[in-house]
């Protein structure tokens, strides 16, 4: 399927590593322009390297703090004067801490919610004006199961995910009024540098592999260029009528009947 991103202009935040590097890969792959940032020089220069190994790949990195207002405008005016234009966005720059809900402070709660809630809304309050005054373009908000599964152990990261899958509803029913889509992806458990060092915290000793099988019903954790697969789809003209939608990856572990 020809996904008809050649020449679209795709910001992808967090794009140095795990899902956000194999996202900006994906979209160069198929003839975007790709725009990452992070707050990592190195592994941000890295990705822009494997991209400019593909044929006829553009690419620019830009070093940025995404819990800051300011670094946000940067980015999002970098892009359109590099580039002119904006056609999509992936929020996908967001981690939250697990941990005893008595351990974490106010502080702790704040500081996650900076960046995985309010770096997504700031970044999209950026974007949409560029994509209104281009009379279109595409959002993809890049959650996580974490929001439809409650759990003791990840409140935090819980409670954003949570507000991002209604935020990503509210925003698409916003984004309609300027055929701009806006749609969600809620992975599950993804072999990242992230999903490592969370496993091996949480491992006591036991083998990793034996505790990467019982993630999910298939048996391992994702691929993060499965999840990048999914995103340059959603993103793409061939996901025309997907708009509002959260759609979950995550080889089944989730149990609910929505997601
Ligand atoms: N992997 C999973 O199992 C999983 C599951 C569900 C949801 N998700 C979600 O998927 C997204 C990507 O996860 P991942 O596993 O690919 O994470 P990752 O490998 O840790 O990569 C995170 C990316 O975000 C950047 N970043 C972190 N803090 C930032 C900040 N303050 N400002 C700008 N950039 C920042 C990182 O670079 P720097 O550190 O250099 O800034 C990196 O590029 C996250 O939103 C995560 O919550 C992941």
């Amino acid at each position: 399927m020809n996904l008809e991103l050649t020449g679209k202009v795709a910001l992808v935040t967090g794009g140095s590593k795990g899902i956000g590097r194999a996202t900006a890969l994906r979209f160069a792959e198929e003839g975007a322009t790709v725009i990452v940032c992070a707050r990592g020089k190195e592994a941000l220069e890295e990705t822009a390297a494997l991209a400019r190994k593909i044929e006829g790949a553009r690419i620019a990195a830009v070093t940025a703090d995404l819990t800051k207002l300011d670094d946000i405008r940067r980015v999002a005016r970098r892009c359109v004067e590099e580039f002119g234009r904006i056609d999509i966005l992936v929020n996908n720059a967001g981690s939250a801490r697990p941990g005893d809900f008595q351990k974490i402070s106010d502080d702790d709660w704040h500081a996650d919610f900076e960046l995985k809630f309010f770096g997504y809304v700031r970044m999209a309050r950026e974007v949409m004006p560029v994509m209104q005054a281009q009379r279109g373009g595409a959002i993809v908000n890049v959650i996580g199961t974490g929001g439809l599964r409650p759990s003791a152990g990840y409140m935090v990261g819980g409670a954003a995910n949570a507000a991002l899958n209604h935020f990503t509803k509210s925003l698409a029913d916003e984004g309609a009024k300027h055929r701009v889509r806006v749609v969600g992806v809620n992975p599950g458990p993804i072999l990242t540098e992230r999903l490592r060092l969370f496993s091996e915290r949480a491992a006591h000793g036991r083998n990793l592999e034996e505790v990467y099988a019982r993630m999910t019903p298939l048996g391992r954790p994702g691929e993060a260029g499965e999840v990048a697969d999914l995103i340059a789809f959603l993103a793409s003209p061939r996901a025309a009528f997907i708009h509002g939608a959260n759609v979950t990856i995550d080889g089944g572990a989730n149990p609910g009947l929505i997601g």
